[in-house]
């Protein structure tokens, strides 16, 4: 439902007004007399105001501006008896959705502008309902598993999440290191921000460097046009340093500079361009051991580790194998529109006696498998075929 606030000191012209425009399918519509009225009830969160421009309290203009201080997505409509160019210009130039003219059409233009913004309202609605829908398919919550060791690393994802603390996450292949940094931006204050991933193992090395930092127009040969890097794509967000063990020692003076400053200067610059984005990294490497070995920076390594989180293979997870495999068929049923498939007793003690090198992505891929192999809804020791044997 769409919600309509009117607010006009005229008692009889603000009753026409509300009657019309709640003759709009799918709206609500209250009628205020006083510009404090309207304030007092701004957290019923409105998504269009009709204002008069001359209220007994306050300028229409100082209401937009108190409401649109508030949340400046709200639409305001202007309602005033003035035609000069320069008051309408100023309405517009305040952040006025429209201005309609207090004349004998008043009410029924008032319809037609309001009917006009109603395209915009509905897209925003269905734009915050996606964020709403993305922030809770990524929160942590999701992290199926019950076993010690993950509700440690769940404990620890709830203590960094809420605040701007650099996090490393390490574990073999497999084990959810992108999830659970994911679920650390969602938890956050900054998840309705970009999430910006950059996988280090992914990039060549001599084009790392503008892919983060960015770099200006003609920078070097292939700079065509000036492109943002990663650090500002996140602005306000989250960049994620997928693989950073990857990443080459120069590189990494660089980086350890660029999370020193808090700023980048993109190739081709010389000047540097503040940042804000909460940095979080993930490595399947041993990064003490690249430390020893002279292959990644100590100082870098000291820095990126400010929280560490270490996730578990899926073998020492114990139990877990079997509630990650249920929720895996589960998953699988709902989105092949089929009947929920059991495993039998056999089938769970093999699940629970193999030892998982490709941890709970090999999990998922076998149980997909095993799914489709299967009869009679039930699963066998023979339906599920390991990757390893
Ligand atoms: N605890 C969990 N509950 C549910 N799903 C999980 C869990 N852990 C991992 N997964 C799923 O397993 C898959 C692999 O996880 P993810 O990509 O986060 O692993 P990774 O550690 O980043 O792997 P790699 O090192 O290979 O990049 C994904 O589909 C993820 O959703
Ligand atoms: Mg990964």
């Amino acid at each position: 439902m769409i919600k309509i606030f009117v607010v006009e000191d005229d008692q009889f012209l603000g009753s026409i007004i509300k009657n019309n425009l709640g003759k709009i399918e799918d709206t609500g519509v209250h009628h205020f007399l006083t510009a404090q009225d309207c304030l007092d009830n701004l957290h019923l969160n409105p998504d269009i105001i009709t204002i008069d421009f001359m209220l007994p309290d306050m300028n229409g203009l100082e209401l937009m501006e108190k409401i649109r201080n508030f949340d400046d997505s709200i639409k305001c409509v202007i309602v005033s008896g003035q035609d000069k160019v320069e008051v309408v210009l100023d309405v517009y130039k305040k952040g006025a959705a429209d201005y309609i003219m207090k004349n004998d059409d008043a009410v029924v233009n008032l319809e037609a502008s309001v009917r006009n913004l109603f395209k915009a309202v509905i897209q925003k609605k269905e734009v915050s309902t996606l964020q709403e829908q993305i922030i809770d398919r990524n929160k942590y919550s999701n992290i199926i598993g019950s076993s010690p060791s993950v509700l440690k690393v769940l404990r620890l994802i709830q203590k960094v999440e809420k605040s701007n603390i650099m996090v490393l996450i390490t574990g073999l292949s497999g084990t959810g290191k992108e999830l659970v940094a994911r679920a650390i931006h969602y938890g956050s204050p900054r998840a309705r921000k970009p999430f910006v991933t950059v996988n280090m193992g992914a990039i060549p090395a001599d084009l790392i460097e503008s892919e983060l930092f960015g770099h200006e127009k003609g920078a070097f040969t292939d700079a065509r046009d000036r492109r943002i890097g990663k650090f500002e794509e996140a602005n306000e967000g989250t960049v994620f340093l997928d693989e950073i063990g990857e990443m080459d020692l120069l590189m990494q003076t660089k980086l350890l500079r660029v999370l020193q400053e808090k700023e980048v200067t993109r190739i081709g610059s010389n000047k540097p361009v503040k940042i804000d984005a909460r940095v979080l990294a993930a490595t399947n490497r041993n990064l003490s051991l690249e430390v020893k070995e002279g292959r990644f920076r100590e100082d870098l390594f000291y820095r990126l580790q400010g929280f560490l989180i270490h996730l578990p293979t899926l073998h020492e997870r114990g139990e877990d194998v079997i509630i990650l495999a249920k929720s895996f068929l589960s998953e699988f049923c709902k989105e092949n529109k089929m009947t929920q498939i059991n495993l039998t007793n056999e089938a769970m003690k093999s699940l629970m006696e193999y030892k998982w090198p490709g941890n709970i992505r090999e999990l998922k891929a076998t149980m997909d498998r095993a799914a489709v192999m299967c009869e009679n809804n039930t699963i066998n020791p023979d339906d599920i075929v390991f990757s390893n044997s």
